[in-house]
């Protein structure tokens, strides 16, 4: 009977996280599949609590559980949007750490083959320590070079990528041995193994650009999933299995989503072929000037336009000048200017990170257009205003056969009759190359910080 209920459960819970996850796809339903995937798993949580065996455990489990879930809420509500990514990365770690101890210590039993086991149990063991070891240090790396605490020059030795080939090969022929040969076992072969996997993980990472860690973090996101349904499979655990399939499969898609919207392989990825500081081509700006727009003659031209877009990016999310956006576009609402959002798939650092931020200050999500609406309606604008965005609105993706973004989709903002560029500096972005666009005969900059510009910029339109 308990049998049953705990099948039940984990059937209830996976159809939860299907659901959540189904929820998810966009911002008007997001929060609701958040909390349903997180009712799921309360249910898969309970459920294993309840499954007979683990005498005497329920307290440690209950404890860790406890000391776990304050440190994962105060994290959560701590961080700032922009460290978004670092803390997804920990959070992947942790994933992988757990599998790493699970497969240890399910290795550990059948040390020196005391009990007899099939080749693909071994297999499913050494792949579930072997792909959380990769995750849990990976992400450790990510974080510490998203955080700016790990330079990537200090790290990378010379070819790297191909020692690191020959690195993944030597670990797979270490598997095939052990489960070829599992009475060669030992306490001390596990613990070279562990080591092994735990340094590829660092080293796997090593030679991917800072600027890159996005993408690398999903991929290690998809490999934290992998094992935990490796672990599902070690337990018979369904709810683990499904969850972890779900996990690797969707950081699968959106790994493949953001190489594509970069338009960039995941191999070229890998391989470190991109990064912020080398391997970009430099657009050379010569001596071309910039033109600087007067902030009043900005607020009359936009108080009395037709249409007005935004181009949020990252230098918004830095400034935190979604609050002031939101104001600027109030204003001009209520003189009639149509005001919208052209939202490019890698604006920011994160996937979706505009939308959520737009979404903080209830910017209305149908004012929202992606990025082939946007280039469709740039020709009807008067007015774009690109906040802090720098590579997704480079010509040089589009006519620079040299320029390492050449072939990125990019948004055309250059098609509308007036461009305003809002950034402090002419500092590249996060490609670390010069923008043609600054040099444009209808661009003109207002240098400063996008939120101190977006207010200065609100008041003297209600002067108007
Ligand atoms: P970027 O190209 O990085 O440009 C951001 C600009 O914001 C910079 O040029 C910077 O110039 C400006 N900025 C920074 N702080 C500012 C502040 N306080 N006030 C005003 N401006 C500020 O950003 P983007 O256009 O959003 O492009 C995103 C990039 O990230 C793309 O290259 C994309 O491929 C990459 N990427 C994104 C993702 C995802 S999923 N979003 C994943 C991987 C890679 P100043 O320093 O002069 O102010």
């Amino acid at each position: 009977m308990l049998g049953a209920v705990i099948n039940l459960a984990y059937l209830l819970g996976a159809l939860a996280f299907v659901l959540g996850l189904r929820r998810l796809s966009s911002p008007d339903t997001a929060k609701r599949g958040n909390r349903l995937a997180a009712i799921g798993m309360g249910i898969a949580i309970v459920a294993t609590l309840l499954t007979p065996g683990g005498n005497g455990t329920l307290i440690w489990i209950l404890s860790a559980m406890l000391i776990g879930a304050l440190i994962g809420w105060r994290a959560a509500t701590k961080v700032e949007m922009t460290a978004m990514p670092q803390l997804v990365s920990i959070f992947n770690g942790l994933g992988g750490a757990s599998a790493v101890v699970l497969g240890g210590l399910e290795l550990y039993r059948i040390v020196g083959g005391a009990q007899s086991v099939s080749t693909n149990e071994i297999l499913i063991l050494l792949l579930t320590l072997f792909i959380g070891g990769v995750a849990f240090t990976g992400s450790i790396l990510a974080y510490l070079k998203l955080d700016g605490k790990v330079w990537d020059e200090t790290i990378t030795l010379p070819r790297h990528s191909l020692i690191n080939g020959i690195f993944l090969l030597g670990l797979v022929a270490f598997m095939a041995y052990l489960c070829l040969f599992p009475a060669q076992l030992t306490t001390g072969v596990l613990v070279l193994f562990t080591v092994l996997t735990l340094i590829y993980g660092l080293s796997f990472v090593a030679p991917i650009g800072g600027a890159d860690m996005p993408v690398v973090i999903s991929l290690l996101n998809s490999f934290t999933g992998l094992s935990a349904a490796a672990a599902g499979l070690i337990y018979g655990n369904q709810i683990m299995l499904v969850g972890g399939i779900l996990v690797g499969a969707s950081g699968t898609i959106l790994t493949v989503l953001m190489c594509n919207a970069m338009n960039r392989s995941l191999f070229n990825v890998l391989i470190g072929g991109f990064s912020a500081s080398g391997g970009a081509s430099k657009t050379a700006s010569g001596d071309q000037n910039v033109i600087e727009v007067g902030l009043s003659d900005l607020a009359i031209q936009m108080y009395y336009s037709k249409k007005v877009m935004v181009v949020p990016g990252y230098g918004l999310a830095v400034a935190q000048a979604q609050k002031a956006c939101k104001e600027l576009d109030e204003l001009l609402e209520a003189n009639q200017v149509e005001v919208k959002y052209a939202i490019h798939p890698v604006a920011g650092r994160m996937p979706g990170h505009m939308n959520v931020l737009l979404a903080e200050v209830d910017i209305p999500y149908n004012k929202l257009l992606d990025l082939e609406e946007a280039n469709a309606e740039f020709k009807d604008t008067d007015v774009v205003i690109v906040v802090g965005a720098n590579d997704v609105v480079n010509p040089s993706a589009e006519d620079d056969p040299g320029s390492s973004i050449y072939g990125m989709p990019v948004l055309q903002v250059w098609n509308a009759k007036q461009v305003i560029v809002l950034k402090r500096s002419m500092r590249p972005g996060y490609a670390g190359i010069q923008n043609p666009l600054f040099f444009h005969e209808k661009t003109k900059m207002l240098f400063g910080d996008a939120k101190d510009s977006l207010q200065k910029l609100v008041s003297e339109v209600k002067n108007q």
